[in-house]
Formats: structure tokens, C-alpha cells, sequence
């Protein structure tokens, strides 16, 4: 039998749990958007067109916040053509997903399925084929209050309060060179610049995220972020991190450790920041926007073309995912919050259909992926303050990250109700792992009050339409090697092979 020791001790405090931490994203790409979230004539839907059945997992899902209207797709987005009399908006060419825009749903619709959902909206503006003035047209659209023309122009649609978005993001993944209107670090990091100046003018109390890397393998990777941050640093709040994993060639030791890599991304960029700052003797530090993150199947894609035909809404990036899958997601949240003095924010990419925890049918059922259920506990239960976890764990060898950890954890602390919850993956292939939890410093009245795994033994299995349960969390103690003991101050319980799970304790 493998063994692990994780030692925990409130005083060890890392940073309050952020809600922002469980962000996700919505996109105007495939079918995230038109039978997603909206489908009128849905027998679930809403007067304005909503699945409520979407709704609900959304809201079950734990989201705090979501990313809208893209992505690659805000790079050619003209946002006016989402606004007024839905029969006189114009149909589009999307160049990035290469579908057709119909409008449908726009700026004041998203505003009202995000009050449904209760979600902070994080808005991107188009700095691909756009610039300055169009980024401070939309600006006024959704923020300004009253008595400008384009304030008015929201009013008169619908809206009469402003939608107070506090959080922007200043264009998307201009570092890669399949953005429409790719640019250089210097082109981007001027624009940036010169558009957060504008906002600002604005609206001096917004959070503004100007791109960093689309991915830690780009070649520009890290010098990108320093050149963007040198022009925009005073100006913004927070540089974003994109990163998607997959398992490659059935190398599934890499995919489980897919969190060491994420954290090395992180604290990688971060030094990247802290470098600019002191160069420019700042006191300011720049927080990290982990607003696309998530198991894709990349290569699968970019193995098979876009459609040719010009489609609304076209099946694109629909992954099914399945137990390992799941694990890694958990895992990808343990690397978050780990890291929460830094990464204030993060979206995982997507909500619906589109490599998503959700998924729909038109017409018909939706239904939670095997990666909802990681996301969903992990937001309902972690609270308070994230802890510092010392781990002491067997290491494996990996073919792409080297050395890594068998046990990965995180844990919180709720200071108001006591409870602490450790989350905790066990990334070995054949064994369970007895792991001890030493909560000595917490004196002796902390019990356990549930513990959820989720683990199966096909790693393949996935949930479908026809099956939506098949995966899903179940008590640690259910699964045949979850052994669960308690014995003063320490907890011990056997974790699965291939496993994530949540414990929570309480006084
Ligand atoms: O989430 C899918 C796509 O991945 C986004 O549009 C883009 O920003 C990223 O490359």
C-alpha cells in the first residue's frame, strides 16, 4: 500500500477563497450559445428564450462568474449587431469558428440570462479588427448611466440601469497567430495600453486583464507578458493564462500530472509580473486571470477541419469526457485555489456543449459530464481562507513533467463555521493511497462530516444522453477501497487509484 501525509494548520493561510475562482465561459462558437443556453421554443424554455434546464445545472454548477461573447470570436465581433429589434440584426460571418452569427443573442440578452443565473458577467471587447474607440462605445452601451447616445440607445432597448461590469478583458489570445487580427507583443501591449487609459477615463474603478500567452507552448511565451506588461502595467490589473490539457497518445501518467504543469505555468508568469514591476520600481502587483482553462481534445480538432458549410450553430469541440478526465479537472481547481493569492479570477472554457460540463440535445435533455461534478463540489464546498498543505507523497515519473506527485490536495478553511475541507487527488494508475491528514493544530474537535470521490473502474467511462448518471460522486466509503477512519487528530482514508475526492470536516 502507498502512503501520504498532508499536514494542515489554520494559521497557515494562503488568501481568502475567491468566488471568482469558479468562472466560466460562454462563447459565441458552436452550440454554446443557440441550444445552450438559448433555445425559444425548448419545452424548458423561458418568456426570453432561456433553457431553464440549463439554467438550473448552471446554477447547480456553483459558477460565480462568466466570460462573454468570446474567444476567438470577440476578435471580428461587432457588438451593435446584438443590440435592438432581434428581426433587424444582421446575420454574420464568424471567421473564427467559421459559422453564421444570426444575433439573436446579443449584449442585453446575456445581461438577462446572467441576472437569471446570478453570475458576474466578465466582458471581453474586440481589439482584433477594433480598437480604442469601439472598446469606449461599448463601454458607454453597458455601463454608462444615462444621457449619452449610446447609453440612451441600451435604455430604449430594455435596459434601463446600466449592467456595472466591473471586470473587461482587453481582447483575446492576440499572441496566436490564428487570431483575427493577430498582432506582436509591442503592437498589443501599445493597444492595450492605450485602451485601458481610455476605459479608465471612463471608468477609473475597472479591472482590466490584457492577454497574456494563449498557451505555455507558444514561443513568445512569457516574453510576450513581459513586453505587454512594460507598456500596460499601471494601467491593469491582471495578465490572463489559457490552458488546455489532454491526454496525448495514451499517455495517461503526463495527463493525470497535467496540474504540475499548471502550476508551473503559473508561478512562471507571475515571476514574469513581479520582474516588470520592479523594473518599473511599482509597488502594484499584477494578478493572474486564468479565464480559459480545461481538458480539450485539441488535437482531435486540429486533426479535423472546420465545417465547410456556413452553419448556425454547428456541432464544434463537443468532447465527452470521462473518469480521467474528471480527475484532472479536479486537479486543475487544486492548482487554483492553491495558488489564490495570485489567481484571482478563472473561467473554465465552457459552460455548454463546447468542451463543457454541460451538455445539451435541441429539443431534448441536458445533462452533467463527468467533469461537473469535481467543479461543482469544489465550488460548493470550499470557503473561507485556502490553507497551505504540506504534502509528503510517493513521486512518479511522467513523460512530460517529470517528477510528480502521487497525492495532490488543497484545503480550506471556514474561520465562521469551523469546517475545513481538503480536496485531493490520487494520480497513481494501479494503487489506492492511505493518506493521513494530520490536523493536530486544530485541536481535537474537528470530526469527519461527509467525504465524496469520484473515481470508477473503466477510467473511459463517460456520461451520454442515454446514461446521463453513469458517473457521477459517490460517499469515499462506498467504493470498496475507501476505507475511512479518525483517531484524535488525524484522519485516515484509502483513496482510490485514479481518484479525486472531497472531505469536509466539521466541529
Ligand atoms: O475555448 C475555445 C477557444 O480556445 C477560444 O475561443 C480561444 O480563445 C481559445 O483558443
Amino acid at each position: 500500500m502507498l502512503r501520504a501525509r498532508v499536514v494542515l494548520n489554520p494559521a497557515a493561510v494562503v488568501a481568502p477563497v475567491n468566488r471568482r475562482t469558479f468562472g466560466s465561459f460562454v462563447e459565441h462558437m458552436g452550440r454554446c450559445v443557440y441550444t445552450g443556453i438559448y433555445e425559444p421554443g425548448h419545452p424548458s424554455a423561458d418568456e426570453d428564450g432561456f433553457r431553464t434546464d440549463v439554467l438550473a445545472l448552471a446554477r447547480e454548477l456553483g459558477v460565480s462568474m462568466v466570460r462573454y461573447p468570446g474567444g476567438n470570436f470577440v476578435s471580428g465581433y461587432r457588438w451593435e449587431d446584438g443590440v435592438g429589434p432581434a428581426e433587424q440584426r444582421p446575420r454574420r460571418r464568424d471567421l473564427a469558428w467559421r459559422s453564421i452569427e444570426t444575433n439573436q443573442v446579443g449584449i442585453d440578452e446575456f445581461a438577462k440570462w446572467a441576472e437569471k443565473a446570478d453570475v458576474e458577467i466578465m466582458y471581453a471587447v474586440n481589439l482584433g479588427t477594433r480598437g480604442v474607440q469601439e472598446a469606449l462605445d461599448v463601454h458607454e452601451y453597458i455601463n454608462h448611466p444615462e444621457g449619452t447616445e449610446l447609453s440612451e440607445r441600451r435604455r430604449t432597448n430594455g435596459a434601463e440601469k446600466p449592467y456595472g461590469i466591473k471586470l473587461w478583458c482587453l481582447g483575446n489570445e492576440l499572441d496566436g497567430p490564428w487570431q483575427t487580427g493577430h498582432k506582436t507583443a509591442e503592437e498589443y501591449g501599445l493597444l492595450a495600453a492605450s485602451t485601458a487609459r481610455a476605459l479608465k477615463s471612463a471608468e477609473p474603478d475597472l479591472e482590466l486583464v490584457a492577454c497574456g500567452s494563449s498557451s505555455s507552448t507558444m514561443p513568445t511565451f512569457g516574453a510576450w507578458e513581459s513586453t505587454v506588461l512594460e507598456h500596460a502595467y499601471d494601467v491593469v490589473e491582471y495578465v490572463s493564462c489559457h490552458a488546455y490539457y489532454e491526454e496525448h497518445d495514451g499517455d495517461l501518467g503526463s495527463f493525470l500530472a497535467s496540474a504540475v504543469d499548471m502550476d508551473h505555468f503559473v508561478n512562471s508568469i507571475v515571476a514574469t509580473a513581479d520582474a516588470v514591476g520592479a523594473r518599473l520600481k511599482s509597488k502594484k502587483k499584477i494578478n493572474l486571470s486564468f479565464d480559459e482553462w480545461n481538458v480539450w481534445y485539441l488535437s482531435r480538432f486540429q486533426s479535423a477541419p472546420l465545417p465547410k458549410e456556413w452553419e448556425v450553430a454547428p456541432r464544434v469541440i463537443e468532447d465527452q469526457y470521462n473518469v480521467a478526465d474528471a480527475v484532472v479537472v479536479g486537479n486543475l481547481l487544486i492548482s487554483l485555489l492553491r495558488h489564490s493569492d495570485r489567481v484571482t479570477a478563472a473561467c473554465q472554457a465552457q459552460l455548454v456543449n463546447v468542451i463543457a460540463p454541460i451538455m445539451t440535445e435541441p429539443g431534448g435533455p441536458a445533462w452533467r459530464q463527468t467533469i461537473f461534478h469535481p467543479f461543482a463540489r469544489t465550488a460548493a464546498l470550499a470557503k473561507g481562507d485556502v490553507l497551505e498543505t504540506r504534502i509528503d507523497s510517493p513521486t512518479y515519473e511522467t513523460a512530460r513533467y517529470g517528477s510528480a506527485p502521487v497525492i495532490d490536495a488543497v484545503a480550506t478553511h471556514d474561520a465562521a463555521t469551523g469546517d475545513v475541507t481538503v480536496f485531493i487527488v490520487n494520480r497513481d494508475q494501479q494503487n489506492p493511497v492511505e493518506l493521513t491528514i494530520d490536523l493536530s493544530a486544530f485541536g481535537a474537535d474537528l470530526s469527519v462530516a461527509d467525504s465524496w470521490t469520484l473515481t470508477d473502474d473503466d477510467l473511459r467511462a463517460a456520461n451520454t444522453r442515454d446514461e446521463p448518471e453513469r458517473v457521477t460522486l459517490r460517499p469515499t466509503t462506498d467504493i470498496p477501497t475507501g476505507a475511512l477512519t479518525e483517531a484524535g487528530t488525524e484522519v485516515r482514508l484509502t483513496l482510490p487509484r485514479v481518484s479525486w475526492t472531497a472531505l469536509r470536516l466539521s466541529r
